[in-house]
């Protein structure tokens, strides 16, 4: 076996169900988003699949842009301090914002890039995250779109990362324990 699926010690969610999903969720978003060219906000690193496949299974104008925040480090839990790495480019103003995000866990980023945002007074902000795991938010954080709910573990794979390696795994998985203990 090849080096990357190697450290995986089971697949949550396969290729094909991945894709379905991102399918359903393009064209809930297609017809919520109907004139009102959204601009969708991709959160560097891990969303960075997520938003490209989205994207393309969306039929109605927007636009695109990119913020990358840090909180993690090489640890495989929240900091709970969140810095913005590289700010947007576009005028938010008045835009309605859909955030793409890889996945919720205490809702940290989430929180820190909700305030960030409407100080730029966007004209909305909806949230859609890949993943969620509920039972690790530390936060009132509501999430309206959501890819798949997960578990306590940690994943990698279709964007997710563990010190910035298997983003490129096309499916998501729960890496063995002895790869980050
Ligand atoms: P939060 O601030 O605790 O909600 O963490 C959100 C960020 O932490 C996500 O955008 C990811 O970058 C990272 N993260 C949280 N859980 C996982 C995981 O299971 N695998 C990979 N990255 C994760
Ligand atoms: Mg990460």
């Amino acid at each position: 076996m090849d080096s990357l699926n190697k450290d995986i010690f089971r697949v949550l969610i396969d290729e094909r169900t991945i894709e379905k999903r991102v399918r359903e969720l393009g064209s809930i978003l297609s017809k919520e988003f109907e004139d009102k060219n959204p601009v969708l906000i991709c959160v560097l690193r891990g969303a960075v699949v997520f938003l490209t496949e989205l994207m393309k299974c969306m039929t109605i104008p927007l636009e695109i842009d990119f913020i990358a925040v840090s909180s993690y480090g090489d640890s495989t839990t929240s900091s709970g301090v969140v810095k913005i790495k590289k700010d947007l480019d576009i005028d938010i103003k008045d835009r309605h914002i859909i955030l793409v995000e890889d996945i919720i866990d205490t809702g940290f980023t989430l929180m820190f890039l909700q305030n960030h945002l409407r100080r730029l007074q966007p004209k909305s902000i909806t949230n859609c995250a890949l993943l969620d795991k509920p039972s690790l938010h530390k936060t009132e954080v509501k999430v309206e779109y959501i890819g798949f709910v997960a578990e306590e573990d940690f994943y990698v794979g279709y964007g997710l990362d563990y010190a910035e390696r298997y983003r490129n795994l096309p499916y998501i998985g729960v890496l063995k324990e002895e790869i980050y203990k």
